[in-house]
Parts: C-alpha cells; sequence; structure tokens
C-alpha cells in the first residue's frame, strides 16, 4: 500500500481527477481515498493545514490502512532565490523551524529525543530524480523548513533561511518526516513553489496554487508508476 499525502484539497484533487475511480472511507474526522493506479493499491488523503493535522493523517496512513510508503505532494514558499514559481524541488531533509526550545540552551528545530534535521528515503529521491532526468523536469533538491506559520515576511524569511539553509518552507513536511521516520516508513517530500514566502506571498500563493499543485501531483502519480 502507498500512501499519498497532500494538506490541502487543492493539492489532491488532481490525484483523484486523474485516478477517476475510488472508494472513500471516513475515518478520524478525515476522507481516506482508496484506489488502484498501475497495479499499485493507494490510500490518499488530504490531512488539512499544519503541522499536527499532517502527523496524524500520516500516522492513520500507515497505522491503520497499511501504507509501507509515503508520498507527500504540495506546495511550499520558496527561500533559495535559485526556486521560482513553478519549480519542483523534494527535501533532502526536513527542520522545524518553529520549534523552540532555545531558553534551555538547546539550538532552533531540537527537542532531547530528536534530531534537528531528518533525513529523506535516499531511493525514493533517486527514483525521483531519475523520472526528473528522463523527462527533461528539473527537479531540485533541499532541506525543507516546516512550521506552523504561512511565512509572508522577509524578516521571518530570511531567519529561517539563514538558521537553517532552507530553501523551502511549508507547514507539514516535518512533522510528515517524524511520524514516518518513527515508524520505519520510506517517505518521499515534494513540493513545487507557489510564492517566495516574503511579503505579499499571500497573493502569488492564491494565484499559483492550483497550478503548482497539479505540477507536484502529477509527479508523484509518475513515481508510482516505477515503485
Ligand atoms: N506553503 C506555500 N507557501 C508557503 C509559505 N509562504 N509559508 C508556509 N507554507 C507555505
Amino acid at each position: 500500500m502507498i500512501a499519498i499525502l497532500g494538506a490541502m484539497e487543492e493539492e489532491v484533487a488532481p490525484l483523484l481527477k486523474t485516478l477517476g475511480d475510488y472508494k472513500e472511507v471516513k475515518h478520524a474526522n478525515n476522507t481516506f481515498y482508496l484506489a488502484n493506479f498501475k497495479g499499485k493499491e493507494l490510500v490518499i488523503a488530504y490531512s488539512k493545514i499544519g503541522k499536527v493535522n499532517a502527523a496524524l493523517t500520516a500516522t492513520v496512513m500507515i497505522e491503520k490502512f497499511g501504507a509501507t510508503k509515503l508520498l507527500f505532494t504540495g506546495v511550499a514558499g520558496a527561500l533559495n532565490e535559485n526556486l521560482k514559481i513553478g519549480d519542483m524541488l523534494y527535501a533532502s531533509s526536513l527542520v522545524q523551524h518553529d520549534l523552540d526550545i532555545t531558553a534551555f540552551g538547546h539550538p532552533y528545530g531540537y527537542v532531547p529525543g530528536t534530531s534537528i534535521f531528518m533525513k529523506s528515503d535516499v531511493n525514493l529521491n533517486a527514483l525521483a530524480a531519475k523520472i526528473a532526468k528522463t523527462k527533461g523536469i528539473n527537479l531540485l533538491e533541499g532541506v525543507i523548513a516546516t512550521g506552523d506559520q504561512f511565512v509572508c515576511n522577509g524578516e521571518r524569511k530570511e531567519w529561517i533561511k539563514t538558521t537553517f539553509k532552507a530553501d523551502a518552507t511549508e507547514m507539514e513536511g516535518a512533522s510528515v518526516a517524524l511520524v514516518c521516520e518513527s515508524l520505519g516508513v520510506p517517505f518521499f517530500i515534494l513540493r513545487a513553489i507557489s510564492d517566495e514566502a516574503g511579503g505579499g506571498a499571500e497573493f502569488d500563493f492564491d494565484e499559483f496554487l492550483q497550478s503548482s499543485a497539479n505540477i507536484s501531483a502529477d509527479f508523484v502519480l509518475s513515481m508510482v508508476e516505477e515503485l
């Protein structure tokens, strides 16, 4: 069973549209879509925005639906100036930028019992790179910084970028990474850029959410074919 997770309806709707045929199962105040694609069993859901929702949904996909691999699809704000709206990147590692117990002398993003950065699965990342190369798609890899905050402020953007050497920011990836790592499930986090996370990013986000979500969703489905 392969899980495909997004945060927002817009991020998952393109998948359901392509699949056409699926079964709905309600659980934990959410809907899980079960489908078959090219002989592969899929469980698909949008978690709703934020780290807690994403962690809950990823856990359910693994523990209740038996997912043995998880692919995340969605959009992100660019921190690296080489990333433009519509570009795609996958996370080589992820960090929670809003996790802060620096008052006790710990670095940003760290709490005892965890590491600051979580690494995604090298095999899934290599598969993505191979598919991108074959299709002539420009796919970057980088650090994704996750937090319960829509970043639309130049100062906060610069802080996240320099503190964690992060390339993009979003609101779910690192929590999904933590769940998958804890439960021993290989994961892949893909994001297409919807905005540049500075002042006014909310306007770009509204304008480009759907087009960038479509780009990311198409790519994860092309990965499923090869799994
Ligand atoms: N997802 C897409 N753009 C984002 C931003 N600027 N901040 C947080 N999450 C995002």
